[in-house]
């Protein structure tokens, strides 16, 4: 399909121009709100256009950044090419790129971290500032100007509404035949005129299929002919593999004790490897008829939905392997039956997080003796990704589990330490912890009964005595409620940032 095939409204026709011509039109210091979530739905031409033209003013000697805000992470073409040309100011609010992660902790790109269901009210109330230019990646235009939004929804619907001039880039390789599957909410409004969110299944559409832009803001169409990334995952591990039976038992566990309901609740996974292997593990397990409302569909529910395990999914973005994106474009009017693609603000909405029971499932890069969960910071300073959609999930879903394996870097870390270097979750947010280990059920435990049963369950073996006797040493203080030695609870981080190893010598 050609791009006169994709743009069946002449209006946008008459913008249509190269990446390098787009980019001339961003000046430096923009705040420019771009598509993409999850590697899926990026623009890919004209953030390397940007990339090009900033070496280009850099060379000359002028300066060129821009503040990139998106849905969440992105790709090499985006964050990996502005970032490597050191034209990224401000970044906001995920990225999971190494080029781009690198220049965020070494303080060269201001990087703010977001509940992903915040961004766009956020933008909204105006305490982002203003947005000069949103460059959104979509799959065509209708005869009647709706756009046919791409793989991820993120906050396109939000950046085409407050920012001041559009550059669309129409991506002519992603098949328009998702045309249909996207729920586009137009019915949120600021405090004090909101009104409920009237959805009360995960599957319920509340919106239209399409995203509105005004026709006099767009300057710029640009036309792309590359698919998204290949969202590969390694093969779950042993370690993933215990993690996932040993959630998929307690979720049979609850039911039978009549805790959940037989029919389930809807699920959200997290990204990553061990979020694949529950999903696996779902596959062969007991359950049928699953629902999910997550952010991010991946090849494990594509997985589910096709063996009719899953009957219907809602995401904010869809990031495939390359292979499960072939099976997903061959059998696309089943999928399109399937799932549902909303805005990041629905798709995390606390509210509906909180009202539909979602079952949350996490990974975490280390949890506290009390259950404080740290998402984003090595050794307490370094930014890994960010928070995500995690929080919005963990402290309004119905149940909220937090995985990691017990121990990173071949050992030498324990993920259970005795206080997080860095708090996203704290233990009011968190009621399972589950490592290779085993699974802690905290709720309704206090402080004290918390720890013993994360130092017995979750902690590796080579930690735990020493988890033990920090805890047993910690109570000996005197009555505490949470009991802590404040001078060492950071000591085991401090000793692997001087040793490479959080044991004692
Ligand atoms: N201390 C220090 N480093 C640690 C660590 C710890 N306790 N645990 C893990 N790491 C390191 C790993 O060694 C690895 O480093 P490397 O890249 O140098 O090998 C890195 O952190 C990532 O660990 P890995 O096990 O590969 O992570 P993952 O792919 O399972 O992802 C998170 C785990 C927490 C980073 C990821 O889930 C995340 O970004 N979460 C926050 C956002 C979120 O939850 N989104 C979900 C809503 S959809």
């Amino acid at each position: 399909m050609s791009l006169a095939d994709r743009v069946r409204h002449p209006a946008f026709l008459q913008h249509v121009m190269s990446a390098e011509a787009a980019a001339a039109l961003i000046p430096s210091g923009a705040n420019v709100g771009m598509s993409g979530f999850t590697g899926a739905g990026y623009p890919k031409a004209v953030p390397q256009a940007i990339a090009t033209r900033a070496k280009a003013e850099h060379a000359a000697g002028k300066p060129y950044k821009i503040n990139v805000w998106t849905g969440a992470s992105t790709a090499p073409e985006l964050d990996g090419a502005l970032a490597a040309a050191d034209a990224l100011g401000q970044r906001l609010p995920f990225n999971t790129d190494p080029t781009c992660r690198a220049k965020i902790n070494a303080g060269e790109i201001d990087f703010i971290d977001m509940h992903l269901s915040h961004v766009a009210q956020h933008a909204w109330f105006g305490f982002l500032g203003p947005m000069h230019v949103a460059v959104i990646e979509v799959l065509g235009v209708t005869a009647d100007g709706l756009l046919i939004p791409s793989t991820a929804v993120g906050n396109n619907k939000t950046w085409l509404e407050v920012a001041d001039q559009v550059i669309l880039e129409v991506n002519t390789k992603t098949s328009a035949r998702m045309e249909g599957m996207h729920d586009i909410y137009y019915g949120t409004a600021i405090p004090p005129r909101r009104v409920p969110i009237n959805m009360t299944h995960a599957d319920d559409r509340i919106g239209q299929p399409y995203l509105r832009v005004d026709p006099a803001k767009v300057i710029a169409v640009v036309e792309t002919h590359q698919g998204d990334r290949d969202n590969v995952f390694a093969t779950p591990d042993e370690n993933s593999n215990k993690i996932a039976s040993y959630i998929i038992d307690f979720l049979a566990h609850e039911m039978k004790m009549g805790r959940l309901p037989k029919e389930m609740l809807p699920i959200q996974s997290g990204v990553g490897n061990v979020a694949n292997a529950v999903l696996a593990g779902l596959l062969h397990g007991p359950f049928e008829n699953l629902l999910g409302f997550t952010e991010v569909l991946q090849d494990g529910m594509l997985d589910l939905l096709r063996a009719g395990k899953m009957g219907k999914a809602s995401a904010t973005a869809i990031s495939l392997s390359r292979s499960a994106y072939e099976d997903f474009e061959k059998n696309i009017d089943f999928y399109r039956e399937r799932i549902i693609l909303r805005p990041q603000e629905i798709s995390n909405h606390p509210e509906l997080v909180r009202r539909l029971g979602i079952i949350a499932m996490n990974s975490m890069i280390e949890a506290d003796i009390y259950g404080n969960i740290n998402s984003t910071h090595l050794m307490g300073t370094g930014m890994m990704n960010g928070i995500g959609g995690s929080g919005d999930f963990a402290r309004n879903g119905y149940l909220s589990f937090f995985v990691t394996p017990s121990v990173a870097k071949h050992g030498a870390i324990s993920c259970i330490v005795p206080m997080v270097s860095h708090v996203d979750h704290t233990e009011h947010d968190t009621q399972i912890i589950v490592t290779e280990q085993g699974l802690a059920d905290l709720r309704g435990l206090a402080p004290r009964q918390r720890a013993q049963v994360i130092i017995d369950r979750c902690a590796h073996p080579d930690f735990r005595p020493q988890l033990q006797d920090y805890f047993d040493r910690a109570r000996q203080q005197g009555p505490q409620h949470t009991p802590h030695i404040l001078g060492e609870a950071l000591s085991w981080h401090e000793r692997f940032v001087k040793t490479g190893n959080m044991r004692p010598a």
